[in-house]
């Protein structure tokens, strides 16, 4: 019934969430309302680095993806586990450094980074630039050499993993956006430019194929073509590649149609491919960075709405209207993904129904989902969908002029605010 191990029910029939009554949730901070787990966050950053520990010899770090979520409050949690994080933007990062984060510790991605958000990057000293291109590294140099320091930066690689294998979201093919090509011989090119570089230091290699990816099969690919690709330059440059980011990505389940990995699986078998690749091509162990971004987030959040409408349209569907929807649920518009759904006042009881949970948008796709088995639900009722915490609240909008949600962290409990809802003033405050 539950697709996550941090929620339950009372013997009221209510559920909860990190120990926190939802219920008593929605009393006390209203709906729509995004709440995450803060003990469950805490425990997928320990399972990811105490795996890269144990199978990678402490050689690893863990950097979360903050695009998944991000608030400064997750950035603190994150700092106080010792992880380091993703960020893709002058926002992101602005967070991080208005959280105290430590920025030795944080990797900036992006395929198309302006001059404003590298010389911020460089100025606050973060741990690395991930370039995604040659103008990018260019700009990158002069901006180093007018602030007179030599940031450390690793090239995003598509490292070409065979399409036609693995059926899924991929980002590391030839055709896509980000990164240098392997194949065409782009890659090494600009590694031969960087290397020489006066004002940057090519520090690593980064790639990520994809998100949502269940098959352990194409992480280790991916490390193996990248190890080539360090082995070759090493051969043919005589340049040694200190580190090898492999990404982010690792499946969650949404319904229990989906079937993930254990993330221990996964670093066992990654670390064990890096580490007799290493052998077999006679280069140094790399230290390892991975970027979880869903996999932290995802499981540790859910989002409560409270029921309107309720429309029974015989022989066609029950639409079920709640108080949000695509401006703060959006990923059912854009990409069609399945989500789990209970009314927490009443989660003690059968799911009897298959209902269309719709939004409150001006347009007929603003819909949570589809076909959701779920109990009778009518107005006043609650309705928790689980496993939103990741690409929910960090892609909500104001569409329709709706007030973003606010964000909750429950711990063992208690409850606190994270970001606080929107009010009718904040939708106007850049109007001029
Ligand atoms: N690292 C890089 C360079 C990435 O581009 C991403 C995600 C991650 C790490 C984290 O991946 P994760 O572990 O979260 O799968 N909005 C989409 C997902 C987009 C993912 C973009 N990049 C969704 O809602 O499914």
């Amino acid at each position: 019934m539950f697709v996550s191990e941090n929620l339950n029910v009372t013997s009221e029939g209510h559920l909860t969430i990190g120990g926190a009554d939802t219920v008593e949730l929605v009393k006390e901070y209203g709906t729509p309302l995004y709440v995450m787990d803060e003990q469950m966050i805490r425990k997928s950053l320990r399972r990811f680095h105490d795996s890269m520990n144990k199978y990678y010899n402490g050689q690893g770090e863990v950097h979360y993806a903050s695009k998944a979520f991000s608030c400064m409050e997750m950035c603190r949690i994150v700092a106080s586990e010792g992880d380091g994080l993703d960020a893709v933007s002058i926002g992101e990062l602005y967070t991080a450094l208005k959280a105290g984060f430590p920025m030795e510790k944080v990797g900036f991605h992006g395929n198309n980074k302006t001059d404003e958000e590298l010389r911020f990057a460089v100025q606050n000293k973060v741990g690395h630039i991930i370039v995604d291109n040659i103008s990018e590294l260019h700009r990158l140099e002069k901006i180093a050499e007018d602030l007179g320091v030599r940031p450390n930066i690793m090239f995003r690689i598509k490292p070409g993993i065979d399409a036609h294998t693995h059926d899924f979201v991929k980002t590391g093919q030839i055709d896509s956006k980000f990164g240098f090509a392997l194949e065409t011989g782009e890659a090494f090119e600009a590694v031969k430019e960087a290397v020489s570089c006066k004002n940057v230091n090519l520090y690593g290699l980064h790639c990520h194929i994809g998100s949502q990816i269940f098959d352990i099969a194409p992480f280790e690919e991916a490390a193996k073509v990248m190890l080539g690709f360090i082995a070759k330059i090493r051969n043919e440059l005589g340049y040694e590649i200190e580190g090898l980011n492999l990404g982010g990505g690792f499946g969650i389940m949404y319904t229990d149609k989906d079937d993930p990995s254990p993330f221990e699986t996964y670093l066992e078998r990654v670390s064990q491919v890096v580490k007799s690749e290493c052998e077999n091509l006679g280069i140094k162990l790399p230290r390892m960075f991975i970027e979880p971004g869903r996999s932290i987030a995802a499981p540790a959040g859910i989002t409560l709405y409270t029921v309107g409408a309720r429309k029974e349209i015989p022989d066609i569907r029950t639409y079920i209207s709640v108080d949000g929807g695509m401006a703060d649920s959006p990923r059912y518009i854009l990409y069609g993904s399945e989500y789990t759904a209970i009314v927490a006042n009443k989660a003690d009881q059968e799911k009897t129904e298959k209902v269309t949970i719709a939004g409150k948008c001006c347009e007929s796709g603003d819909l949570i989902g589809e076909n959701m088995p779920l109990q009778h639900a009518e107005s006043g009722d609650i309705i928790a969908v689980c496993a939103t915490g990741a690409y929910n609240y960090s892609m909500s909008s104001n569409y329709n002029r709706l007030q973003k949600p606010a964000v909750v962290f429950v711990n063992e409990g208690r409850s606190r605010i994270a970001v606080k809802r929107e009010t009718l003033d904040d939708i106007i405050r850049n109007d001029i």
